[in-house]
């Protein structure tokens, strides 16, 4: 398990989270974890645990998906030997396992509601009694932090997940947010896995050339952390000396990269650049994205990807995307309300740890020193809701 000083976050979005543990951590309150899959909800709630006057008790885990519906109050509760054909001895259910300590109940959208109706009871009375036992009950001091990458709301709605223990699980909640939501986490992340990978494998320290940095902070990380680690594993294992380069890259990547630019010609035809070559070439941000955009033949996230590829280009300038996108100067603030309008505005600080376009093309994976804001760009963030542009395509 991922140690808490092995723990990696820099984003604004990760200290919020951070922020949210802390609050969290000594209160006892039951905490829901929620977020998609290898966003690393497990490792905050470890975090919480960690956090809470209950550290030096046990964290004890169950993927309720992995329960079979025979063996339930055994797992919960615990049994006594003989209470059943395979009781050979006492054992211990979850809830006592975690006595003084936390139960992470992992992937609890996928509890059965008998299993849940079983929860439910023992959060009310906080009582066990193991199957075949006939003495007294047990109460037990457990701590409660669930996690789920479901939206409980719709299953509450569709009758599958139970109002009540929703409500009851639901005291705390804190909110993962995916990967490609909190971009500043990618080169951090990158940099610690790198570090710890060469060290597991005594291989070489990997660093990227800008243009895969690019790459790989525009990607839409599907499978988040663990999916960045795994890409980082293979990379520290390609055993390269000289920086990578985005051929160096796995294909999920750089495919991705092509197609969320959006294919612009119609099956059978000559392939025609993408959208963004077409940028490069000369033609006018208004034409070939905005138009589109407002017509909804590309989407919002293709907006963004072609926004990051631009800013990566630009290093983070705003004012350079302008021109990158064939804008006179003057269409600078008219592109950023269009941008912050439709919710596009891609934070560019990530874009400024690569390294300077006078530097060498090679971007240390280490952060470079954080280069002056820029003061227009910082302005015109603060600047109330955009002015639409809509004549812009007229
Ligand atoms: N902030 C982070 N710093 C370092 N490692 C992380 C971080 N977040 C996640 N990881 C690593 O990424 C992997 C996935 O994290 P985790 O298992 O916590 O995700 P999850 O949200 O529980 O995923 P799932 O929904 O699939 O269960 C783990 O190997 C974990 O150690
Ligand atoms: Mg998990």
């Amino acid at each position: 398990m991922t140690k808490p000083s092995d723990v990696v976050g820099v984003s604004p979005r990760w200290e919020e989270i951070h922020e949210e543990i802390r609050l969290a951590g000594p209160t006892d309150a039951k905490v829901l974890i929620t977020g998609e899959s290898g966003v690393g909800k497990e490792v905050v709630a470890h975090l919480i645990h960690k956090n809470s006057r209950r550290a030096n008790g046990q964290l004890v885990t169950l993927n309720c998906a992995g329960v079979p519906e025979s063996l339930l109050e055994s797992e919960l509760f615990g049994h006594v030997r003989g209470s059943f054909t395979d009781a050979h001895r006492d054992k211990r259910g979850v809830l006592e396992q975690a006595d003084g300590g936390t139960i992470f109940m992992d992937e609890i959208g996928e509890m059965s509601l008998r299993m849940q109706a079983l929860l439910l009871r023992f959060l009310e009375t906080g009582e066990i009694q193991p199957v075949g036992a006939h003495g007294p009950v047990k109460r037990v001091d457990t701590r409660l932090i669930a996690a789920t990458n479901r939206d409980l709301l719709t299953q509450v709605a569709q009758g599958a997940f139970r109002e009540d223990l929703y409500y009851r699980i639901n005291v705390m909640h804190i909110p993962v947010p995916p990967l490609r939501e909190r971009a500043e986490d990618i080169m951090a992340l990158f940099q610690a896995f790198f570090e710890r990978f060469s060290t597991q494998y005594k291989r070489p320290l990997p660093s990227f050339t800008d243009e895969a940095a690019g790459f790989v902070q525009t990607y839409r990380w599907p499978g988040n952390v663990r999916q960045l680690k795994n890409v980082a594993e293979r990379l520290v294992l390609r055993d390269a000396v000289r920086p990578l380069t985005v051929a160096d890259l796995p294909r999920e990547i750089t495919e991705d990269a092509v197609a969320s630019a959006g294919p612009v010609s119609a099956p059978g035809e000559p392939a025609r650049p993408d959208r963004f070559e077409r940028l490069l070439q000369g033609e006018s941000f208004w034409t070939v994205v905005h138009e589109p955009f407002m017509s909804r033949d590309i989407t919002r996230e293709e907006l963004r990807h072609i926004v990051r590829r631009g800013l990566t280009r630009t290093h983070g300038s705003y004012r350079q995307l302008t021109a990158l996108f064939n804008l006179p100067p003057n269409d600078y603030k008219s592109l950023l309300n269009f941008l912050r309008k439709h919710d596009c505005h891609v934070p560019y600080k990530p874009f400024r740890t690569v390294a300077a376009p006078t530097k060498p093309a090679t971007a240390a994976v280490t952060p470079a020193p954080p280069a002056e804001r820029e003061p227009a760009v910082a302005r015109a963030a603060a600047a109330p809701p955009p002015a639409p542009v809509a004549a812009r395509t007229a």
